[in-house]
């Protein structure tokens, strides 16, 4: 008899298979039975008709409690009214793991009881499918990297030094040394792009932000790709063109998901890139319009961001920030020295900003001098300016936060939903 998944069953229906699985409910009805079995590949009803000969190491199918798991034989069948337009006819249940007193039942939970109990709440539904979607996004990022001649590089995870700035940096020891866990592996991917061309990295990055918004993990996966010979309009149009081939990739093989969590997919739909692009100063102006009184040099926060996504249907660059709210690598605007050539992509339906990106500066004397204004100590980046120092040439390059995309793309109120085991402020455990 063959071992068969449920989400291949549809292709084995008059057949006797079997099928291993966690009960997710019982119920009878007079002499039918059924059980409704999950195998983290999708969800299928078995009809038990003669339940008392069926049974090895239970009594009574009663005895079949949520998340007990089981392995069941026998005969698919076409059912229209099945979710998978499938059915099994049960012949016999064996139980494999018992399960009494699940602590998730099917009424309503808060989430930090959920968050206590994150290693179950997984199992459920609607958690299981977004990590489903985050799967395929993670797929169809890196299928789109590869297929365009970037090379996959792993930056350091322990660091020296601050990539974005000092006040996030989670600080450990290093022996007798100093070390911190990596806040971005751009500059890495910088001396890596001088040898590859084309790059990126994908990994876990950390913060120690004390915010406690919607928005922030401090653990999170960023997506850095590094392109060397690539300037600040190139750069944009592979990021457009990235997103627009994960959502497409998404919608395609996810749909079942989608619908799981009961993701209104018309508004994704129409997410094709070339994105709209407005400076910093055009979006100072919309924003007046709206009532918000934004001094010139002050950053954007989350609702002007909001605000500002709900004037377009895609993602929105907002470019040319004034230098002093951005890292210190940031090229300079040829024709404004007040602005950088950084860009930050501002996802639609109030999700902020899911990518930031710029042209890196890519001469030795104005590197170093930015480093001076920003107090960095030469000796720690020496071998970062040595770049500059050896053929450098005009570089750029981005990260995209892969829990902001998940939030976005699954419609979720926060970011904690979009990663197995989210690291907040006030959670590290479990
Ligand atoms: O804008 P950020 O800080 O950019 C960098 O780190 C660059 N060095 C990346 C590069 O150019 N290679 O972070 C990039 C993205 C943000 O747009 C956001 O999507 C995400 O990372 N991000 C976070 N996601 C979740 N929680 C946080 N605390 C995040 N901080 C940034
Ligand atoms: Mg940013």
């Amino acid at each position: 008899m063959r071992k068969v998944y449920i989400e291949e069953s549809t292709a084995f229906i008059g057949q006797q298979v079997i099928i291993e699985g966690w009960i997710t409910h019982y119920r009878s009805s007079g002499k039918i039975h059924f059980v409704v079995l999950r195998d983290g590949t999708g969800v299928l009803q078995c009809v038990v008709k003669n339940p008392l000969q069926l049974l090895e190491g239970v009594d009574q199918l009663s005895e079949l409690s949520q998340e007990t798991a089981v392995q069941i034989t026998g005969v698919l069948h076409s059912d229209s009214r099945a979710p998978l337009g499938v059915e099994l006819e049960v012949q016999t249940v064996k139980v494999i793991g018992s399960s009494t007193n699940y602590p998730i039942t099917p009424k309503e939970h808060g989430v930090d009881f959920l968050l206590e109990h994150r290693h179950l709440w997984v199992r459920s539904p609607r958690q299981a499918a977004i990590l489903r979607i985050r799967a395929a996004i993670i797929h169809a990022i890196r299928e789109f990297l590869d297929n365009h001649g970037f090379i996959v590089a792993d930056p350091p995870v322990i660091t020296p030094a601050a990539a974005e700035g000092s006040t996030t940096l989670f600080s450990l020891d290093y022996f007798d040394e100093h070390a911190y866990l990596s806040q971005s592996g751009q500059l890495y991917l910088e001396a890596l792009a001088m040898a590859l061309g084309r790059v990126y990295s994908f990994g876990p990055t950390f913060r120690a932000e004390k915010s406690k918004t919607r928005r922030h993990l401090m653990e999170f996966w960023m997506v850095e790709p590094e392109m060397a010979f690539c300037d600040f309009e190139e750069n944009l149009v592979w990021q457009e063109q990235l997103i627009g081939y994960v959502l497409q990739y998404v919608l395609e093989e996810r749909e079942q998901e989608l619908k799981t969590i009961e993701r209104d997919t018309e508004r994704l739909r129409t997410v094709k890139p070339p994105f709209p692009r407005i400076t910093y100063d055009e979006a100072l102006e919309r924003l007046g319009t709206r009532g918000f009184d934004l001094k010139w040099g002050e950053d954007l926060g989350a609702p002007h961001e909001t605000a500002l996504a709900e004037m377009f249907d895609r993602p929105v660059f907002v470019t040319h920030y004034p230098t002093a709210l951005k890292a210190f690598y940031m090229q300079p605007d040829p024709n404004n020295s007040q602005v950088v050539l950084a860009a930050d992509m501002l996802a639609p339906e109030g999700y902020g900003e899911i990518v930031g990106g710029s042209q890196r500066i890519h001469d030795f004397r104005l590197l170093e001098d930015r480093m001076r204004r920003n107090h960095l100590d030469p000796e720690l980046y020496r071998w970062y300016t040595d770049l500059r120092r050896y053929g450098s040439v005009p570089h750029s390059g981005f990260g995209m936060g892969l829990e902001r995309v998940v939030a976005w793309i699954c419609g979720l109120d926060h970011v904690r939903e979009t990663i197995p085991f989210p690291r907040t402020l006030n959670r590290v455990w479990p």
